[in-house]
C-alpha cells in the first residue's frame, strides 16, 4: 500500500516540471535540492509523494496528480477497503502495479460479491457517487435459491423490513432458471449492507452468487474476473454529472 507513494526524487522534480530527470540528477547532486528541509544529494532516493515536501533552490515544488478513474471486476474473495485487519487480498492488489497514484475504491461490494467496482483518486467524485442524496441505481445478477412467486417479487419491489429500516422501491425480475433455483436481475437505489442478500433472504430466497452488473450507467459488460480498465472520457463525464 505504502508503496504506491513512494517515487524516485528525480522524477518527482521532473514530473513537476522544473527539470528534466537527467538535470533533476544534477541538481540533486549540486545540493539543491531539500526534502522535508534536509538536503538530499544521493540520487535513488524514494520520497512519500503525499506527504514528504521537497524544495528545488528554496522553492517548494509539486506534482499535479494525475485523476485516474477505472473500472475492476472484482473477484470473490477479494475486500473492497483499501486494506483489511484479516490481511485478505484488496482490490488494490490487482492493480497497484499499474499507477504510481494512492486509488480508493468508490463503495463497497463484500468480500463473496463479484462484479463492477469503480476505482479512483478523485475524492470528490467519491463522496459524491457514495453520498446517500445521490440515488444511483445498482444492478445486481443474483442466484438464488428456489424461484419467488409473483407475490414475493412484488413484496421485494414495494419494500421490504429488513434490520431496522424499510428498503426503498427495488426491481426485481426472473432472469433464467438454473438448477436448485433462478438467476435474478435486481436493482436497488440504496447501499446498505448487505442489502441484496438480505432482501433476497427475506422474501425466503437465500443467494448463492451474487454479482455486480451496473451502477447508473456504467455498465461491467465483458470485463473478465481480476480485470480492470480506464473509464472512457463519457463515462467521466457521467458521473461527474449526476
Ligand atoms: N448487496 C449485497 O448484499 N452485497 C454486496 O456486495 C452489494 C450489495
Amino acid at each position: 500500500m505504502e508503496e504506491q507513494n513512494l517515487m524516485r526524487l528525480q522524477k518527482y522534480i521532473a514530473l513537476s516540471g522544473v527539470a528534466s530527470r537527467r538535470k533533476a540528477e544534477e541538481m540533486i547532486q549540486e545540493g539543491r535540492v531539500k526534502v522535508n528541509h534536509q538536503v538530499i544529494q544521493t540520487l535513488g532516493e524514494k520520497i512519500n509523494i503525499e506527504t514528504d515536501l521537497v524544495e528545488v533552490d528554496e522553492t517548494i515544488i509539486h506534482v499535479e496528480q494525475r485523476k485516474v478513474y477505472i473500472m475492476i471486476n472484482k473477484p470473490v474473495r477479494f475486500v473492497s477497503t483499501a486494506s483489511d485487519q484479516f490481511n485478505r487480498p484488496t482490490v488494490l492488489d490487482l492493480v497497484k502495479n499499474d499507477f504510481n497514484e494512492r486509488l480508493y475504491p468508490v463503495g463497497r461490494l463484500d468480500y463473496d460479491t463479484e462484479g463492477l467496482l469503480l476505482l479512483t483518486n478523485d475524492g470528490d467524485l467519491t463522496y459524491k457517487i457514495t453520498h446517500p442524496k445521490h440515488v444511483i441505481k445498482k444492478v445486481y445478477v443474483a442466484n438464488v435459491k428456489g424461484i419467488p412467486t409473483r407475490t414475493k417479487l412484488d413484496e421485494f419491489r414495494k419494500g421490504l423490513e429488513i434490520d431496522d429500516y424499510i428498503t426503498s422501491p427495488a426491481d426485481i425480475e426472473v432472469i433464467k432458471i438454473i438448477k436448485g433455483g433462478c438467476e435474478l436481475k435486481v436493482t436497488i437505489h440504496e447501499g446498505r449492507n448487505r442489502q441484496v442478500r438480505k432482501m433476497c433472504e427475506k422474501i425466503g430466497h437465500p443467494v448463492t452468487k451474487l454479482k455486480r452488473v451496473a451502477i447508473g450507467d456504467i455498465v461491467l459488460d465483458d470485463l473478465s474476473g481480476g480485470n480492470w480498465r480506464h473509464l472512457t472520457n463519457e463515462e467521466i463525464s457521467y458521473l461527474k454529472n449526476i
